[in-house]
């Protein structure tokens, strides 16, 4: 019986095309070599669609996009549009509405890629970060008072309900506990100023832990110190768990610390429902269309998806493509400084698939 798996893809703004195109490729190449196949359907969401149309998402969308086993972003943001309407009219949106309540990101160095912190290995840089992804201070509540006058206020709050802290941390430590790695699980937050939302976190971390999870060693950690640490000892780390806005943030430095954003790959996951794969950089205007930004990322997301749809022996083939590249091939994973295009980046790891 052959699998087939039927993918939505938004290739979206900047140089998002150009990677999910080298994506593709790989996903077409492992899905030759491991039997399966994949149905890619584009959808045209983005800057561009939105100066021609005056739409960000058409009301439709949401729903067509719940049909697919899966959905595969590019990049979102245009220098044309203000920050804020391709962000959550598309990105925030789909996350929210198809309810991808986690946010996995792993943190990991693969071989031959420099990372800014001096004397550290690929053996110290491999953890993941399970942010929390529908809820927080990203939600939208809040609002301008007075706007314009001098007395002007804005308010955003952060808001979480115990439903929401529950389910995540549920999902943190049953990855933890599969991982096996150092089998912790680290909850970073902001007990100390935060003393209602992060209070609520930590009461629900060590309930839960000691009720479901024994088994798995849980440690906290304050914003501020997980940001150090994770420059000078990331080998303490095996998986963190955080909410919405600290978790955008130090998987920033978490990138950074694995090679920059040419690298770095996410997933919006809906355990029980449909999941969307990106690469966590920008889209990267400045470089677009010059055939010089890295796809590594976009193709590391796709791996990711290939593991989500239950395809873990493709998925760690693209996986192990990937860091043949970079071990043996790239000269740095910066746009233009790969000593490769992009293309010929994403031919070489479809090669070795
Ligand atoms: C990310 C991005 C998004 C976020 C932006 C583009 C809304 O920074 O995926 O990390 O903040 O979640
Ligand atoms: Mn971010």
């Amino acid at each position: 019986m052959s699998r087939t798996y039927s993918i939505a893809v938004i290739p979206g703004d900047g140089t998002g095309p150009e990677v999910i195109r080298e994506g593709e490729k790989v996903l077409r190449a492992a899905a030759e070599k491991y039997g399966f196949k994949v149905d890619l359907h584009s959808f045209d969401f983005g800057g561009d669609r939105y100066l021609a149309t005056g739409e960000v998402l058409p009301d439709s969308a949401v729903d067509e996009l719940r049909g697919f086993d899966a959905i595969y972003l590019g990049a979102i943001g245009h220098p044309g549009v203000k920050p804020g309407v391709l962000e959550k009219g598309i990105l925030l949106r789909l996350r929210f509405e198809l309810d991808q309540y986690i946010n996995l990101r792993p943190v990991k160095l693969y071989p031959g890629v420099e990372t800014p912190l001096r004397g550290k290995g690929p053996e110290d840089i491999d953890y993941i970060v399970v942010r929390e992804n529908t809820g927080g201070i990203y939600t939208g509540v809040g609002g301008f008072s007075m706007k314009g006058a001098p007395q002007e206020t804005a308010v955003q709050s952060m808001v979480y309900s115990r439903f929401q802290v529950e389910r995540c941390l549920r999902y943190a430590f049953e990855l933890a506990r599969r991982r096996g790695k150092i089998g912790t699980l680290a909850l970073c937050g902001k007990t100390n100023v935060l003393t209602y939302v992060y209070d609520l976190w930590e009461r629900a971390f060590h309930e839960l832990g000691e009720k479901e999870f024994p088994d798995v060693k849980r440690e906290y950690y304050h914003v501020d110190a997980v940001c150090m640490w994770m420059v000078k000892n990331p080998e303490w780390f095996d998986v963190i768990v955080t909410g919405n806005m600290f978790g955008d943030i130090i998987t920033d430095l978490g990138a950074i610390t694995q090679g920059g954003m040419g690298i770095a790959a996410g997933g919006n996951i809906n355990p029980q429902g449909v999941s969307m794969f990106e690469p966590i950089g920008g889209s990267a205007p400045k470089y677009t269309g010059k055939n010089v930004i890295n796809p590594l990322a976009a193709i590391c997301a796709g791996s990711m998806m290939l593991d989500t749809l239950g395809e873990a022996e493709a998925a760690a083939s693209v996986e192990a493509a990937v860091m043949s590249v970079t071990g043996r091939e790239l000269e740095g994973l910066g746009a233009g400084k790969m000593g490769f295009s992009t293309s010929e980046v994403g031919d070489m790891v479809a090669e070795r698939v």
